[in-house]
C-alpha cells in the first residue's frame, strides 16, 4: 500500500512549537507518514498577501488530511500596515486562513470533545453541602456547524439600496427605519436544511457508536425562530432514527449555566456555528481550557485537525517553550480516528492520561502559574518535557 501523507500546517506563533510534537509522539506510536509542509498565516499575509496561499489549497486537495497549529490574526488597519510595501494598495484583504479553508473544503462539521483527565489541577469541581468538594466527569462532544450562521461573512455596516429594501419588507423592521443607514449594521444567519440535518446526522452517529445516552441540540428556537427552529426541527427528525437515544432542547443561554453546574449530564451537544463555538469553550474551560481542547473540521472526503487555542504571541519567542502541546497532540489522535487508527489513538489517548493521573510533568498552565521563562524554575515542565514523557509512557 501506497505510504499515507499527511500536509503539516504549523503556521504562526506556538503552532510551529506544538505541530512538531505532535509528529513526534504519532511517529513513537507507530503511525507511519510522509509529512509535507505547507504555508499558511501571518507572515504569508505580510510577503505574499495571501495567508492561505493556493499551493497549500492544492496540496489538501491532493492528500485530503491535515494538521494545524495556529495562525496569526490582526485587524484591518494593522493588516494593511503590516503588508509587504510593494503589495500594498493593490487591494489585498485579510481573511482568516482557517475559516478560508473550512468554507473552501466545506469542513462543515467542526468536532470538539471536551474529556476529563484524572488529576488534571485544571479539571472542574463543584462544592458539596458539606463544605468538601466533588470532581463530576465531564465528557462532552460537542458538534458546531461549521461553515453558516452568523460566520459566514454575509454582513453590512450601511447596507445597500437592494438589502435595505429588503429587510425593510419585513414588519419587524419598523423598528429601524428611522436610524440612518451608514449607523446600521447586519450579519446574518443563514442556516440551510442541508447543513442542519448533516451536523445532527452525524452527532446522532457519534452518540450511537460512542454509546452516549443523549444528543442536546443548543440554541435558541423560542426568539431565533427560523434558524434555530430549523435545526431543532432536523435534530427531531433524525432522532426519529435513534430511539435509544434521547433528544435534549436547550437554549444557549441556559446551557452555558447548566454546565457550570452539572456539565456531567451532558453528552453529544449540537449547534449553529457561533453557539457552538461559544458552548466549546464552556466546556473546554472545565476540563483543562486551551492547553487541552482538540478539535476536527470534517468534509465529504477532507479532514483538517487543530487544537482550539490560536498563536498565543508571548510566548511564541520563548527558548525553550513552555506551552502545553496536549491539544495539538489530541487533535492529531483524532486525525489517527479519522483515519481508521483507533489502536494507535487509543495508545496515545492512554499515554496522556497516563501523564496527566501521574503528575509528575505538568506544564506551567497545569500547576496555574503565570507563563515566562520563570516558570520553569516554578517547576513547570518544558513543552518538549512533556512530549517526552508522553512518549515515554506509549506502550
Ligand atoms: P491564544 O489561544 O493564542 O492564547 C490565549 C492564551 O491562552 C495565551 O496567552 C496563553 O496564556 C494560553 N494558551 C494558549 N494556548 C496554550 C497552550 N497550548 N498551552 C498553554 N497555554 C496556552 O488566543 P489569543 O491570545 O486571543 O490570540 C492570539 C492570536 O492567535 C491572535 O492573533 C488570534 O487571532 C489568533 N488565534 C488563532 C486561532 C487559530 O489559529 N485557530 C484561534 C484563536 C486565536
Ligand atoms: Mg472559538
Amino acid at each position: 500500500m501506497a505510504q499515507r501523507t499527511v500536509v503539516v500546517m504549523p503556521g504562526d506563533g506556538i503552532g510551529q512549537v506544538v505541530l512538531p510534537e505532535a509528529v513526534r509522539v504519532l511517529e513513537a506510536a507507530g503511525f507511519e507518514a510522509d509529512w509535507v509542509s505547507a504555508d499558511i498565516g501571518w507572515e504569508l499575509w505580510r510577503s505574499e498577501g495571501n495567508p492561505l496561499p493556493q499551493r497549500t489549497i492544492d496540496l489538501i486537495a491532493e492528500h485530503k488530511v491535515a494538521l494545524f497549529g495556529a495562525i496569526t490574526s490582526k485587524p484591518k488597519e494593522a493588516a494593511a500596515a503590516e503588508l509587504d510595501p510593494a503589495l500594498r494598495d493593490r487591494g489585498h484583504v485579510y481573511y482568516s486562513p482557517i475559516v478560508g479553508l473550512r468554507q473552501r473544503f466545506d469542513l462543515d462539521v467542526s468536532i470538539r470533545p471536551c474529556v476529563t483527565f484524572p488529576g488534571n489541577p485544571l479539571n472542574f469541581i463543584r462544592r458539596t453541602g458539606d463544605g468538601g468538594f466533588e470532581e463530576p466527569r465531564v465528557n462532552a462532544v460537542i458538534f458546531r456547524q461549521n461553515t453558516e450562521g452568523l460566520y459566514a461573512g454575509v454582513e453590512w455596516t450601511n447596507p445597500p439600496d437592494n438589502v435595505w429594501q429588503a429587510l425593510d419588507s419585513h414588519p419587524r423592521f419598523a423598528a429601524f427605519r428611522g436610524v440612518p443607514r451608514e449607523d446600521l449594521a447586519v450579519s446574518t444567519r443563514i442556516f440551510t436544511r442541508a447543513k442542519c440535518r448533516r451536523i445532527c446526522e452525524e452527532a446522532f452517529a457519534y452518540a450511537a457508536r460512542h454509546g452516549f445516552s443523549s444528543v442536546t441540540v443548543c440554541e435558541k428556537p423560542n426568539v431565533i425562530r427560523e434558524t434555530s427552529g430549523m435545526m431543532l426541527a432536523e435534530g427531531r427528525r433524525v432522532k426519529q432514527r435513534y430511539p435509544d437515544i434521547q433528544l435534549w432542547d436547550t437554549n444557549i443561554d441556559a446551557q452555558m449555566m447548566w454546565l457550570t453546574k452539572n456539565p456531567e449530564d451532558y453528552g453529544v451537544v449540537v449547534a449553529g456555528n457561533m453557539f457552538g463555538d461559544i458552548i466549546s469553550d464552556g466546556f473546554a474551560g472545565l476540563v483543562g481550557g486551551l492547553g487541552f481542547a482538540a478539535s476536527a473540521n470534517i468534509g465529504a472526503d477532507v479532514g483538517v485537525f487543530e487544537p482550539t487555542h490560536g498563536s498565543a504571541p508571548k510566548y511564541a519567542e520563548l527558548d525553550p517553550s513552555i506551552v502545553n502541546p496536549i491539544a495539538m497532540i489530541l487533535s492529531a489522535v483524532m486525525m489517527l480516528d479519522w483515519l481508521g487508527e483507533g489502536e494507535i489513538a487509543g495508545r496515545v489517548r492512554g499515554a496522556v492520561a497516563d501523564v496527566v493521573a501521574e503528575g509528575a510533568v505538568r506544564t506551567y498552565d497545569m500547576l496555574k502559574l503565570r507563563g515566562g521563562p520563570q516558570a520553569i524554575a516554578q517547576g513547570a515542565a518544558t513543552t518538549t518535557e512533556m512530549t517526552d514523557a508522553i512518549i515515554a509512557k506509549l506502550t
